[in-house]
């Protein structure tokens, strides 16, 4: 439905992001704020203050509910509730997507209200905008990249000053980047639930967010980047995913990325996205990944497309998508403080601080670095592009 009146939201949250989408929204004319829901109101928020989510449930004036308090709860209740009333819902929030995305999408298909998260994803980027397109056209056989701004900016830091790990997250928590608890950017939470709403977009499906084999960088050391220097490669946290016969293979890990890449260029909290079409080839999608104005930017364009009449979610296919990884080969860096019988019979070169291993599957290697953290919690690898 195009609108013939200015749109009213109600907008959950005044943090990082919130703050971004309400100063957004004052420069316009064709959306207002009805009111605002948020534990903490900054200074200089005009709008009515309320208290519960019943009022904005039951208040009819109000179209369009924007979603950016983040966290599961009660984001969950406050969705369902939202879209069960009729009411278009804009979010940035990647968990409860990910988690709860063949029920969130099929209500808002059964409500006939929109339901859009492209800030969810690429921050700023309009990545899963562009990943719909191009999916309604052409069969997505491949995304990959850079899709944490996060771990993007502490690696970055970390190869270009030589700095320390916790230095470099604080600066990035000081720049709002980091997610309420950083743990989900370190560990490869944060970046997994994106890959999975976008390889749910691109390959027509839903992907259970558990299947997808995840390493974060939360182990990496001093003396690992030390080594990528040495070796000429760049450590990147990689999302990748893509089609094989009746199934797809999805993981995060570090990567090694020589020069030739332009993933290996990639500075502070910016992302790379690509996708690659069956006819089309590769296309790349580059912007701030993290951040107050980039992400409210795509929540404000999302507003706009629904405003411009988008009344649906980037897709409506919910096929089970079934993830196996044990035909993705490739050789890894591993540094652990001793040779297992495992690794004993894949060693490739030894390093001064680490292990180079023959190819060895995503499936394989992922699964013994969980086991070998029993005994070295430190133990780390990453991935040879
Ligand atoms: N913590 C996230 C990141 C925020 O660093 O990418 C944007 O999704």
């Amino acid at each position: 439905m195009k609108y013939n009146k200015p749109m009213r939201i109600a907008l959950l949250g005044l943090g990082t992001v919130g703050y971004g989408v309400y100063e957004f929204l004052q420069k316009r004319s064709d959306m207002e704020v009805a009111c605002a829901m948020s534990l903490v109101v900054p200074d200089g928020v005009t709008c009515p203050i309320v208290k519960s989510i019943d009022e904005i449930l039951s208040d009819e004036s109000i179209d369009t509910v924007v979603e950016v308090i983040g966290g599961l709860h009660p984001a969950y209740e406050w969705v369902k509730g939202a879209l069960s009333a009729g009411k278009n819902v804009i979010t940035a929030n990647k968990l409860l997507i990910a988690r709860h995305y063949s029920e969130l999408v099929a209500l808002s298909k059964e409500r006939g209200v929109a339901l859009r998260c492209t800030a969810a994803a690429g921050g700023g980027i309009p990545w899963l905008t562009s990943l719909k397109r191009c999916a309604e056209q052409e069969p997505v056989i491949r995304i990959s990249g850079i899709m944490n701004g996060t771990t993007n900016f502490i690696l970055d830091t970390m190869h270009r000053t030589g700095g320390s790990f916790a230095d470099a997250l604080k600066e990035a928590q000081r720049l709002g980047y980091a997610e309420a608890n950083p743990a989900d950017d370190l560990n490869g939470a944060d970046i997994r639930r994106k890959l999975v709403i976008s390889s749910n977009i691109a390959y027509g499906g839903v992907v259970n967010e558990d299947d997808v084999a995840v390493e974060g960088i939360e182990h990496i050391q001093d003396v690992d980047i030390a080594a990528f220097k040495r070796m000429g490669r760049v450590c990147k946290l990689i999302a990748a995913s893509r089609k094989l016969d009746g199934c797809i293979a999805a993981y995060i890990e570090p990567s090694l990325v020589p020069p030739s890449m332009p993933e290996s260029a990639i500075p502070d909290n910016y992302n790379l996205i690509s996708l690659t079409g069956q006819h089309i080839g590769k296309q790349s999608f580059y912007g701030q990944g993290a951040g107050r104005y980039p992400t409210a930017y795509n929540v404000l364009q999302d507003c706009v497309d629904v405003l411009g009449g988008v009344d649906c979610f980037y897709t409506d296919r919910l096929e089970p998508l079934r993830v196996d990884n044990s035909s993705v080969e490739r050789p890894y860096y591993v540094r652990t403080n001793g040779v297992d019988k495992w690794l004993q019979a894949r060693i490739d070169k030894m390093l001064d601080c680490g292990i180079m291993t023959k190819a060895v599957s995503v499936t394989e290697i992922h699964a013994w670095a969980k086991e070998r953290r029993k005994t070295d919690s430190s133990c780390f690898i990453a991935s040879l592009r």
